[in-house]
């Protein structure tokens, strides 16, 4: 997974080089972030390359590329697959006459096959990676007569796995080279610049003009032109140019240390957007193979997995519909028992994570019907599903999901509550639940209001911890789920959800005095933890209630060492919200670490390798 932008532009554009790599790569970092690297064509004709392991802030830091002047550039942002971080790895890659340099996301599954032919050609590789092989058949062809684009069209026919690449030949300065195989590219354009990009976040400050690059295109841009071909037949991308609503300011950290903090406090005004765009769209073809479907399964991965187990808990518990979740990885496994009439949602922040877009293909090869719960509308699991329902939740960029997954929950319940309208499901007053849904962004604002202290204070006891238990019944074990993740990711505890009656099945043996346990008491079959929080406290455990303030169970007050105090709230509010305190001792124990919560060590925010 690693992020690419390249930009080529006129004279006339007044925009400097080095800002418009910087603020790209900037934008591109939560795609990788273990090295960063640029090339651009040098007003003597040459590349000047800069490339190192280490972040953006870090690399750009480099004198020379202050000074870094061109009108043509590619840059790249590394999540390691083949080869470790290391300068050597980092692209862009070059061909043996360094006249040709790549930048590349995602696997070139036959680099190998490859990279034999050009080796026994006597080509000389300087990195592991099995980008570096474009390259290199870039330069074969060329050596055969070829000229820049067709080099660059022949080398690309013959990549097998995902690509999204853009490549610069000094023979044909003024361009730059892309094409899209499954990893996403999109074209911007700028009065006079022109841009290639795995995310519109990359230029959006420079222009919100964009055309989304399909499977199997190639092409190339230069300042003034944009060029596209499928199938060796030019393609007209005017009627595809779009206008995207994103604009520079909604990505900044606005005033937040980190982007998670933004993101988590922005809770309230991301769950009263998303509930208006649910309202605007038109659902009813959705609702109709719902109704219709033999069985729902809903995938996803991460965050987007747990949102996807409180959905599939709510169509039995609230429709009594026969439904699953899945995590997308594990989907083809039991695809077997996908059948015709079958309805999968996937679930996706970016609608680009590769497991979940292979599972949803696999759906539709076994016949059922598919539909995206996706942030980003424009993304291949969006294009390719059979049905769209659009969060519109803006852009997240802190790796650890948090507004994606209260405003995940917060559409799955709608999509619930319409489906009980629609069906005509006489036991659910449909009403009262879109209308608790409308107010949940009121209770997350009163959540934050009311909450952060608390969890601050719990993450000073919890950052001298080696591990936690989270633990909640049904609704609340995806909560748990969601907060021991959120823990493991950016606080580096070893951390694990249990629904509670498991907890004396094994988990128990590693309680001892101190033992941090918290416990979700969502309101809702709570005085089944009762038992379980009197056999944590027998041992000595840390109890950490997460509560309704106004809740009368003896055992929070009786055994809790720390309560997080939740306003009241209806249950379908409480199954968003409650996953707030959470995300906030998450990010408070990670600060007080001395983390950066933001960019967590070996992770990803979008995953497109298997
Ligand atoms: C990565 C991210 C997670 C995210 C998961 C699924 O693992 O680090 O935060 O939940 O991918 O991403 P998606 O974009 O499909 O929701």
């Amino acid at each position: 997974m690693c992020g690419i932008i390249g930009f080529a532009k006129s004279g006339n554009a007044p925009l400097r080089c080095s800002d418009v790599l910087v603020e790209g790569l900037r934008k591109l970092e939560y795609r990788g972030y273990d090295s960063v690297g640029v090339a651009v064509v040098s007003k003597n004709g040459g590349f000047v390359i800069i490339k190192d392991v280490g972040s953006v802030d870090r690399v750009v830091k480099a004198p020379e590329f202050e000074v870094l002047d061109g009108s043509v550039a590619i840059g790249h942002t590394r999540w390691a697959t083949h080869g470790k971080p290391s300068k050597e790895n980092a692209h862009p890659h070059t061909d043996c006459s360094k006249r040709v340099a790549v930048v590349h996301n995602g696997i070139i599954e036959n680099y190998l096959e490859l990279k034999n032919v050009v080796l026994g050609e006597g080509h000389v590789f300087m990195s592991e990676t099995d980008t570096e092989v474009v390259a290199h058949l870039i330069e074969h062809f060329k050596k055969l007569g070829a000229k820049p684009f067709e080099a660059f069209k022949k080398a690309v026919a013959m990549l097998r796995g995902s690509y999204a690449l853009a490549v610069v030949d000094l023979d044909e300065p003024d361009r730059i080279f892309f094409a899209r195989s499954v990893s996403p590219l999109v074209i911007g354009l700028g009065n006079n610049i022109n841009f290639v990009s795995s995310d519109i976040t990359a230029f959006v400050k420079y222009t919100n003009r964009v055309v989304v690059l399909q499977d199997g295109e190639v092409g190339y841009v230069s300042s003034s032109e944009v060029y596209v071909e499928f199938n060796g037949r030019p393609v007209d991308v005017s009627s595809r140019i779009r206008l995207v609503e994103l604009d520079a300011q909604s990505i900044e950290k606005g005033g937040f240390p980190h982007y998670m903090t933004k993101e988590i406090f922005e809770q309230p005004y991301a769950l009263a957007q998303t509930f208006s765009a649910l309202q605007t769209q038109n659902i009813s073809d959705v609702l109709r193979v719902l109704e219709e479907a033999r069985k729902i399964y809903i995938v996803g991965a991460g965050t987007s997995y747990h949102a996807s187990l409180l959905g599939a808990i709510a169509f039995k518990r609230f429709l009594g519909l026969d439904a699953e979740a899945l995590i997308s990885s594990e989907f083809r496994v039991i695809s077997r028992a996908v059948k015709w009439g079958d309805v999968v949602i996937g679930v996706s922040q970016s609608g680009e994570t590769i497991d979940t877009l292979l599972a949803l293909r696999e759906a539709r090869e076994r016949g059922a019907k598919t539909v995206a719960l996706v942030n980003n509308q424009f993304s291949t699991i969006a294009r390719e599903s059979d049905y769209v329902i659009s969060m519109r939740a803006g852009p997240e960029i802190a790796v650890a999901a948090t507004k994606t997954f209260t405003t995940q929950v917060l559409s799955l319940l709608y999509i619930v509550a319409r489906l009980a309208e629609f069906t005509g499901a006489i036991d659910v007053d449909y009403k009262a639940l879109i209308q608790g849904l409308k107010m949940s962004h009121e209770v997350a604002q009163r959540v934050l209001e009311a909450c952060t202290e608390v969890c601050k204070a719990i993450a000073t006891r919890l950052a001298e911890k080696q591990s936690a238990y989270y633990l909640g019944r049904v609704f609340g074990v995806p909560i748990a789920m969601e907060g021991a993740l959120k823990l493991k990711e950016i606080a580096y505890i070893h951390a694990e959800a249990y629904p509670a009656g498991e907890s004396k099945h094994g988990p128990i043996a590693l309680v001892e005095e101190g033992f941090p346990v918290v416990f979700i008491y969502l309101g809702f079959l709570d005085e089944m933890l009762e038992s379980n929080v009197e056999e944590m406290k027998a041992r000595g455990a840390y109890v950490i209630a997460v509560a309704q303030g106004d809740t009368v169970l003896g055992s929070i007050a009786k055994y809790s060492n720390a309560v997080v105090k939740m306003p009241k709230a209806p249950l379908e509010v409480r199954l968003i919200t409650y996953v707030i305190p959470l995300q906030l001792i998450a990010y408070y124990t990670s600060v007080i670490k001395g983390l950066d919560p933001d960019k967590p060590r070996n992770l990803a925010k979008t995953v497109t390798v298997i």
